[in-house]
C-alpha cells in the first residue's frame, strides 16, 4: 500500500527553485527625460500652466532618468483626447488599449526568456501573470497563454493591481510552485503599461505629477524551476528564502483607485523615509539565519521607485555606492516600470557580471537580496544565491 507521505515525497522537487532564463521588452516609442516636460505639457494642452510646468521640470531633472518607453505615442494621444485631460472620462479607451498591449508586451518578453531557456514551450507547466494595467475576464494571463501557444492545461495565476512590489511576489509564488511540484517550469510575466495612469496635469495633484515623471512601460519574463536539466538549462540565481511584510500604519503612503479617468494614485512624500526606516528589519529577518550582518557583502536588486528611495536606503545602511549600480542603471535607462523593474535589474546584473569576467552571476558575490516596495506599504524580500559563471 502506498501512503500519502510517500505520494507527497514523489510529487515534490529535490532542489531549490532556480531562475533559468530572463527576457525583457519595452515598446519602441521612447521619450528622452530632458524633453519630457515640454512633451507632456504640449500633448496634454497644458502649456498655459507655466509655473506647474517649471515645477515638473524640476522634478524630472531630479529623477535621474535618461529615457522612458511608452506605448502611448503622440498619435495615439491625438486620437484619444480624453486620456490627455485631467478629468476626462477615458476608462473604456484605456482598457481597450491595455487588453491588447499588456499581453503583447508580455509575450515579447516571454519569447526571449523561452529562447534562452532552450526547452519547448510545451514544458511550461504554470503561468503567473502580473499587471497593474487594466482588468478583464478572462484575464490577460489567458490572452498571453494563447498568444504564446502554451499548453491548454498550463496552470494560470493572475495578479492584478499589486503595484511595484509584485516582482518579489511573483518569485515567492514561483518558488512555492516549483519546489512543491516535481518537474514544474513556471513562466512569470510582469507587464506594465502606463496607459492606465497617464493624464493631464493639475495644480492640486502633485502625486500625479511625480508619478508622471517616474513611471514607464516595460515587461519582463522569467522561467523558474527546480532540479534543472544541466545539459539544456542554465541556472542563473537560486531562490533561497522569501517574505512579505505589511508595514503597520502606512496604508495611506502609496495607493490607487480605478476611476473613470483611469488609475488614480497617491504617493506620500514620506515613502522614502518609511522604506529606509524599515529596511534593516527586513534584512535582519532574511539574513540572521545565514549569519550575514554585513549588507555590503550582498549583491543588491531593489525596486527603483524613485532616486530618493535608493539614496535613503543606501544612507541608512551605509551601502557602498556600487551596491545600487544595477538598480540605478535600470532606473536611468527605463524609468520606474513597476513590478517589472527588479527583473530588468537581475537581467542586467547577470549580463554585466559575465561581461566583467566575474565569478558569479551576482557581481562575483555569493548571496544577494531582492526588494519589492509598493502599496500597503508592503515590502517583499527575496534571498538570492548566485551561480558560478
Ligand atoms: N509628492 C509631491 N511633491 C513632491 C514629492 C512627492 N512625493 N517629492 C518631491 N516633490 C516635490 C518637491 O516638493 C519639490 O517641489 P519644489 O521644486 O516646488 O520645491 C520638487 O518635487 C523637487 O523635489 P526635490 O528638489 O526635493 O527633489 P528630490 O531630490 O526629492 O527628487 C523625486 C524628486 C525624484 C520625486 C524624489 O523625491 C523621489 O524619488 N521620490 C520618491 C518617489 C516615490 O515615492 N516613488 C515610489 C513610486 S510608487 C512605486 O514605485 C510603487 C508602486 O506600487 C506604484
Amino acid at each position: 500500500m502506498v501512503n500519502v507521505s510517500e505520494i507527497r515525497k514523489v510529487q515534490r522537487a529535490e532542489g531549490p527553485a532556480t531562475i533559468l532564463a530572463i527576457g525583457t521588452a519595452n515598446p519602441p516609442n521612447v521619450v528622452e527625460q530632458s524633453i519630457y516636460p515640454d512633451y507632456y505639457f504640449r500633448v496634454t494642452n497644458a502649456e498655459h500652466m507655466t509655473d506647474l510646468k517649471k515645477k515638473f521640470q524640476r522634478i524630472c531633472d531630479k529623477t535621474m532618468i535618461k529615457k522612458r518607453h511608452f506605448y502611448l505615442t503622440e498619435e495615439i494621444l491625438k486620437e484619444n483626447p480624453s486620456i490627455c485631460e485631467y478629468r476626462g472620462s477615458s476608462i473604456d479607451a484605456r482598457e481597450d488599449m491595455m487588453l491588447a498591449e499588456v499581453p503583447r508586451l508580455g509575450k515579447e518578453a516571454s519569447l526571449k526568456a523561452i529562447k534562452e531557456w532552450g526547452q519547448p514551450k510545451s514544458k511550461i507547466t504554470h503561468l503567473i501573470f502580473c499587471t497593474t494595467s487594466g482588468v478583464s475576464l478572462p484575464g490577460v494571463d489567458y490572452q498571453c497563454a494563447v498568444l504564446l501557444g502554451l499548453d491548454p492545461c498550463v496552470k494560470r495565476y493572475m495578479m492584478y493591481h499589486q503595484g511595484c512590489f509584485a516582482g518579489g511576489t511573483m518569485l515567492r509564488l514561483a518558488k512555492d510552485l516549483a519546489e512543491n511540484n516535481k518537474g514544474a517550469r513556471v513562466l512569470i510575466v510582469c507587464s506594465e503599461v502606463t496607459a492606465v495612469t497617464f493624464r493631464g496635469p493639475n495644480e492640486n495633484d502633485m502625486d500625479s505629477l511625480v508619478g508622471n515623471s517616474l513611471f514607464a512601460d516595460g515587461a519582463a519574463a522569467i522561467i523558474v524551476g527546480s532540479d534543472p536539466d544541466l545539459e539544456i538549462e542554465k541556472p542563473l540565481y537560486e531562490l533561497v528564502w522569501t517574505s512579505q511584510k505589511m508595514i503597520p500604519n502606512t496604508h495611506d503612503a502609496i495607493g490607487g483607485k480605478l476611476r473613470e479617468v483611469g488609475l488614480t494614485f497617491y504617493l506620500n512624500k514620506s515613502v522614502p523615509d518609511i522604506i529606509s526606516q524599515n529596511i534593516n528589519d527586513a534584512l535582519n529577518a532574511a539574513f540572521d539565519p545565514l549569519s550575514i550582518s554585513d549588507y555590503n557583502s550582498l549583491f543588491w536588486v531593489a525596486h527603483p521607485g524613485g532616486p530618493a528611495i535608493i539614496d535613503q536606503v543606501e544612507q541608512k545602511l551605509n551601502l557602498k555606492s556600487e551596491k545600487m549600480k544595477a538598480t540605478r542603471e535600470v532606473l536611468r535607462d527605463n524609468g520606474n516600470m513597476s513590478s517589472a523593474c527588479v527583473f530588468f535589474i537581475l537581467d542586467l546584473m547577470r549580463k554585466k557580471s559575465l561581461e566583467r569576467g566575474l565569478q558569479t552571476t551576482g557581481e562575483g558575490l555569493e548571496w544577494g537580496v531582492l526588494f519589492g516596495f509598493g502599496p500597503g506599504l508592503t515590502i517583499e524580500t527575496v534571498v538570492l544565491h548566485s551561480v558560478a559563471i
